[in-house]
């Protein structure tokens, strides 16, 4: 073909394509954050559903950035119905989140359709929390903000008019042919004539995630007895059986914060009454009392299916959907009516009666019994909408029965989406693998979700206590014994490794507190990729067996260390789980030095290091300098303004500060102000030896510290 016709070709194509492009309308809707409209987006939005406040003060403190990308390189066409978005890549750029993954960490080159559902054990799109946010490695984050099933093509997709398209090789005889092309951009899908994108700016992938999740308001702070320890009792347990396991775990000397009862408190479930069963639970009141007056609180299970034995069935009728689950009618939540009756009962007979939290099932999937894409809501929201909405308006809704009386609450959903980050709620589900748990947890921290690996049941006691090491260092700490009726003792062999694991958590609260509040007010995810990790990125992986020294280029080295097996835990610690089976295991090691966590010892600095791990202990590892404050050991979290002592650690030979948070620990009073930081300083005194500091509590504000013990954790050289 002459030059002239092929010219003529591209100009028809060009004219086709761009018929049909739209300007994207960019504004800067908080500092680093900018909001681009593509024609006429649909009325009903993730941000809508989930109806939050940014935490634009916070936001307004960070490092003042620039539009992170090239704004003629975002590409926005209508067609067909439908908006096209196509987002630029470039060589070696990495991608985290698009939501709960549970196999995968890098995300560049996977296909998904995002869409609400349990995990069937592909990270295709459908899973419990398919946020449609994307994190970049280059330091940006990009948000599409459509309640719709997204199609996602994330760098796997190759253009005939890209700059860099892929060369087309010979596979007969061309070694570098591959069946996945080159591909420059991350193309979406989104069945909306219109839609708004949301870019967030870094400079690093960490701050462009603190933008993410200040824009929604920030991570929860759950209450302090949240981040204790809870068992979920067998699903048929009477409120004798839970008062003997609690004083079970009084007597063994196991700490309880709250107990999860399941389905079997109901009158009936699937579908559901939400009252009482008064077979089982004669006196709920007077239950929830008593269990209250010994520390411990109760959580319920629900799902919101309403059954046509249900007290409020005839009042939510005519806002339920077209089809049922399990026989049960399906509440419209978005309906203001629908919402004041669904959740009376929980209002008068649970929170009323001082029950603590949720665990609100279900509203994820199956396809084979969750609403069909078919059914009809009496708001107009399609179902599709409905189903990728369904868990954020669950947990905005139950977080407010909380409010009104001015206590958080911290509980289990099994659903969330973009928007839902500030709701208390972590996720889980029925999967149970325990490697991809821990993968999960990892994922978590790109996409503003809090997810538990919870225990259930093992094999063996190996497995058991490899299990709840892992519990002990996450979001929740939980046994999920709804079928099994498994204790934290069930296997004796282990019972005192996992007391003593179940004693850490305790002791460790007042950092875990802090690292939620952290979340809170600065975005930063308690439960995070070591690819946030500052100086992990730029190591060079030499000595890991298989991998090829890629020294005269780290970067692209960097891009290529997928980690989905260790993690980073509040500001200072990073955690290296053991799975059964296993007698020692690899760590990456960002630069810096890095001590043991148990005992204080330098372990490394910027390299991989094979560590022998011992059954009783999970590999922690602190940052040098690294400052934890600790608490005596103590079966419940301690209550509303309860002072404690404090043991302060420091790791390492390097000063250190750290500033520890403080309020009620159980009160929405901190918004009001009602909260400080207390600065701690480590320095190296005149004759070279490290002494700490706290600074005063400040006048009229809470303080919860009592007397303090400093312990420096690594010898002095
Ligand atoms: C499952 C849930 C379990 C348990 C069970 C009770 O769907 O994931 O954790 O609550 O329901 O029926």
């Amino acid at each position: 073909m002459g030059k002239r016709p092929l010219l003529l070709l591209v100009c028809i194509f060009c004219w086709t394509t761009y018929s049909h492009s739209q300007q994207i309308t960019w504004e800067m809707v908080e500092p680093g954050i900018w909001k681009g409209t593509v024609g006429t987006p649909e009325e009903f939005d993730l941000l809508k559903a989930a109806d939050v406040t940014p935490r634009s003060g916070a936001l307004a403190k960070m490092t003042p950035v620039n539009f992170p990308l090239d704004q003629e390189q975002i590409v926005a066409i209508l067609n067909d119905r439908k908006t096209y978005l196509r987002f630029p890549l470039e060589r070696g750029e990495q991608l985290f989140g698009f939501g709960l993954n549970f196999k995968t960490v890098y995300q560049r080159g996977s296909i998904k359709r995002l869409h609400v559902d349990h995990y069937g054990g592909s990270d295709n799109g459908r899973t419990h929390a398919p946020v449609p946010f994307y994190l970049s490695s280059l330091g940006y984050g990009v948000l599409i903000n459509s309640a719709r099933y997204l199609d996602v093509y994330a760098g796997s997709s190759a253009r005939k008019d890209s700059p860099d398209a892929p060369e087309a090789l010979d596979r007969n005889t061309d070694e570098n042919w591959t069946s996945s092309p080159y591909s420059d951009a991350v193309e979406i899908l989104v069945p909306a004539e219109g839609v708004e994108i949301y870019l967030f700016a870094g400079p690093t992938p960490l701050e462009a995630v603190r933008r993410y999740n200040l824009f929604q308001g920030g991570g929860p702070l759950p209450p302090r007895w949240g981040l204790g320890f809870t068992q979920r009792v067998h699903r048929l347990y009477t409120s004798e059986d839970v008062l003997s396991e609690v004083a079970a775990f009084e007597e063994r000397g196991f700490p309880l914060d709250f107990i999860g009862l399941e389905p079997g408190w109901q009158s009936k479930s699937y579908p559901n009454t939400f009252e009482w069963d008064l077979g089982r639970f004669p006196d709920p009141l007077q239950f929830t009392k008593e269990l209250l007056e010994k520390g411990v609180r109760i959580n319920l299970w629900v799902n919101p299916y309403v059954s046509p034995d249900a007290g409020i069935y005839q009042k939510i009728l005519p806002y339920t959907a077209s089809h049922t689950v399990w026989a049960g009618v399906v509440p419209d939540l978005s309906i203001p009516a629908a919402q004041k009756i669904f959740w009376q009962p929980f209002r008068d007979d649970h929170v009323g009666i001082g029950v603590s939290g949720y665990k609100i099932d279900e509203v994820d999937g199956y396809d084979r019994w969750l609403w069909p894409d078919v059914a009809r809501f009496p708001s107009g929201l399609s179902a599709e909408q409905m189903r990728q909405a369904y868990g954020l308006f669950v947990k905005k809704q139950s977080t407010a029965l909380f409010r009104e009386k001015n206590l958080r609450t911290y509980g289990l959903v099994r659903a969330s989406n973009a928007g839902g980050t500030s709701f208390p709620y972590v996720l889980y589900n029925d999967y149970y693998d325990h490697r991809d748990f821990i993968t999960a947890l990892i994922n978590s921290g790109f996409s503003g979700l809090l997810w538990t690996p919870e225990a259930r049941a093992s094999k063996t006691a190996e497995e058991w206590l490899r299990r709840m090491q892992t519990v002990i260092f996450s979001p929740m700490a939980m046994i999920n014994a709804w079928a099994s009726g498994t204790k934290p003792w069930s296997f004796p062999e282990v019972e005192q490794q996992v007391k003593e694991m179940a004693a850490l958590r305790m002791r460790m609260m007042p950092y875990w507190y802090t690292s939620f509040a952290l979340y809170h007010f600065e975005g930063i995810p308690p439960f995070r990729a070591m690819n946030l990790e500052e100086g992990f990125n730029d190591i060079s992986l030499k000595n890991q067996a298989g991998s090829a020294d890629l020294e005269t280029n780290p970067y692209e080295e960097a891009v290529r260390k997928e980690v989905k097996d260790q993690f980073m835990a509040g500001p200072f610690l990073l955690v290296a789980p053991v799975f059964a089976g296993e007698t020692s295991r690899k760590v990456i090691l960002p630069k810096g030095n890095w001590y043991d966590f148990y005992n204080g010892q330098y372990v490394g600095n910027g390299e991989v290091i094979e560590v022998q791990a011992a059954l009783d202990k999970i590999p922690v590892y602190v940052r040098d300098g690294g400052i934890i404050p600790m608490m005596a050991p103590r079966l419940h979290a301690p209550g509303l303004n309860e002072k404690t002592d404090l043991e302060i650690r420091h790791y390492g030979t390097q000063a250190g500060t750290f500033y520890l948070y403080d309020d009620d620990g159980i009160t929405y009073d901190y918004e009001k102000g009602d909260f400080s930081w207390r600065e701690i300083n480590v320095e190296t005194d005149r004759n070279g030896n490290l002494t700490g500091k706290i600074a005063k509590p400040e006048k009229g504000k809470p303080d919860t510290i009592g007397e303090i013990t400093w312990k420096f954790m690594t010898d002095q050289p």
